[in-house]
């Protein structure tokens, strides 16, 4: 099982939209049994797991302090990938996700306030001796600023080759629960998730991406809850 966290200590970085996203583009890319974690008290993913119709991601409730606990028995169930969200916030909170990650993602926006709070996250994730890696998110179209972010964030770290561009479908296909995949007309903003995550996969699996997207996990529950017994959903 592998564990990718979404960090950044800046609000709407695009940390949830982000693991939303990823976590369905890995399930229909073949990475098995998925589950999204909500550790943010905002609860955005979790309000966006609730509205959502189809059955994955699996979704769980936990807590920090129970973390470690619940992702070996994950593990013990048969899950392949779990996908935790974080707040935006330097916190024990944050450190202690990393600490039980494979993966840190940092969703960088272009823009100077984004860039220079970067370096918070960068610095805690380095601590925890974790991989970390950037991904630009709303990019405008032909901006020359999204170039120069993806060079100044190379320096402190690996860049997704991927940049995720500012579309209203992202938002919009969030409302009810979404993806854009999952839009009627699934577009530019579609294949560019995907495009992230064939990287992401093939970084996770250290190369091998064959194993990684072929592996076939359980079947998610035919109704939608927590896949912990004893907890919960939200
Ligand atoms: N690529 C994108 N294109 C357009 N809008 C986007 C994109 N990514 C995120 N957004 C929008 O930006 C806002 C913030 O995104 P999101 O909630 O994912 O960020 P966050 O990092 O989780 O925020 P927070 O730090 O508050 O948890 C949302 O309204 C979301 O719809
Ligand atoms: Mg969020």
């Amino acid at each position: 099982m592998q564990v990718i966290t979404m960090a950044s200590q800046k609000g709407g970085s695009g940390k949830t939209t982000l693991a939303g996203h990823l976590a369905v583009a890995a399930g229909r890319a073949g990475a098995g049994r998925v589950v999204v974690i909500d550790t943010d008290p905002q609860g955005s993913l979790s309000d966006w797991w609730n509205a959502r119709t189809p059955e994955t991601p699996e979704f769980v409730q936990t807590g920090v302090s129970r973390l470690a606990h619940d992702l070996e028995t994950l593990d013990s169930m048969g899950v392949d990938l779990v996908i935790v969200d974080t707040p935006p916030a330097i916190t024990s909170t944050i450190s202690q996700v990393v600490a039980v990650s494979d993966l840190v993602i940092v969703p960088t926006r272009p823009s100077p306030h984004d860039l220079r709070a970067a370096g918070a996250t960068v610095d805690l994730v380095e601590r925890a001796g974790k991989p970390l890696v950037f991904v630009v998110n709303a990019a405008k179209v032909r901006a020359r600023i999204t170039s120069e972010a993806a060079i100044a964030l190379s320096q402190h770290g690996t860049v997704a080759p991927t940049t995720v561009h500012e579309r209203t479908d992202f938002a919009a296909a969030m409302i009810d629960g979404r993806t854009v995949m999952e839009l009627p007309r699934s577009g530019k903003s579609a294949g560019e998730i995907a495009e992230l995550w064939r990287y992401l996969a093939e970084r996770l699996s250290g190369g091998r991406r064959e194993t990684m997207l072929t592996a076939q996990g359980e079947r998610a529950p035919a109704h939608k809850r927590s896949v912990l017994p004893d907890a919960a959903t939200a």
